[in-house]
């Protein structure tokens, strides 16, 4: 067919429209599996829902009523895996998002990587220090991507910060102040326990994972982060915060000295 201006015009156009409306062919979408689904990873997901080629393919929670709204949020298109490593053995799944509570990280994260996955990890990256050696290791070996999401850095305001700091305006910093006030039952990590969550709920041994061996207690599961088992508390859960913030803004890699005192204020 010779190619005239007019023919040449009404193909490109219609390419146009197609680029528009056409769904992305499944080389060029970048399947997702959530593992932990609780209330990060429901905030997550909303914003993994807004990427233009990344779908959520599978979920994976402890706790039944999770799954089930994780599967609402994909309009029942994510199917659930039973374990993170159902999950992990599927090789159509590109990335994995690792919501779970802390104590998880380390391990989902390595055995991830180790599957071929890259990973979108909540902070804290690490439940203790040395996970962190692990992780970098196995990332590493497996040339996959590893990215711990503490986001303040990507706001505005902290890239503004680190602008106005690096360009020397503020002259030389010698302190940084950070806090965080909270003064609510939620706030200390109270968290509403679900009516229907029980043994036929739950899954028990999922969850404790590499955590020490305890009974059955909803109050842990759900309230995690108020046991040294599962969470650093304020040190892992909000500081980790403030301190990536404070390393981001100055450019720092790691403290020289550390010093910390705490009590329970009430
Ligand atoms: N970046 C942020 O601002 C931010 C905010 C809140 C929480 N977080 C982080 O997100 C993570 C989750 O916190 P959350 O508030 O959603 O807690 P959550 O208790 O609401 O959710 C954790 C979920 O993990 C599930 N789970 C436990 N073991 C599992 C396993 N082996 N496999 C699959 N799922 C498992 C639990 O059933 C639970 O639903 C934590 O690491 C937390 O620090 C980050």
């Amino acid at each position: 067919m010779s190619i005239t201006r007019r023919n040449l015009l009404q193909s490109a156009s219609a390419l146009a429209a197609a680029a528009q409306f056409a769904k992305p062919a499944p080389s060029d979408r970048i399947t997702v599996g959530m593992i932990g689904t609780g209330a990060r990873a429901q905030e997550l997901m909303q914003a993994i829902q807004q990427h233009p080629v990344a779908e959520i393919v599978s979920v994976v929670d402890a706790y039944k009523g999770r799954v089930e709204r994780a599967i609402d949020r994909t309009n029942g298109r994510a199917k659930a895996c039973r374990t993170h490593h159902d999950l992990l053995a599927d090789k159509s799944i590109d990335a994995v998002v690792v919501a779970t509570p802390d104590h998880w990280h380390r391990q989902i994260i390595v055995e991830s990587v180790g599957a071929g996955k890259d990973v979108y990890s909540e902070k804290p990256m690490t439940y203790r220090a040395s996970d962190g050696l692990d992780i970098i290791k196995a990332a590493r070996a497996a040339e996959r991507i590893v990215q711990v999401g503490s986001q303040g850095v990507s706001s505005l305001g902290q890239q503004t910060a680190k602008e106005m700091i690096q360009s020397g305006k503020l002259g030389k910093v010698t302190m940084i102040q950070a806090a965080y006030n909270r003064n609510t039952a939620s706030g200390a990590w109270i968290y509403p326990i679900p009516p229907d969550a029980g043994p036929n709920t739950v899954d028990w041994e999922m969850f404790l994972g590499p955590a020490p061996k305890r009974p059955f207690s909803l109050e842990r599961f759900f309230r995690w982060r108020c046991y040294e088992d599962y969470s650093g508390g304020i040190a892992t859960d909000l500081f980790v915060h403030l301190c990536t913030t404070i390393h981001f803004i100055m450019n720092a890699k790691a403290p020289a000295r550390v010093m910390a005192m705490g009590e329970l204020y009430r």
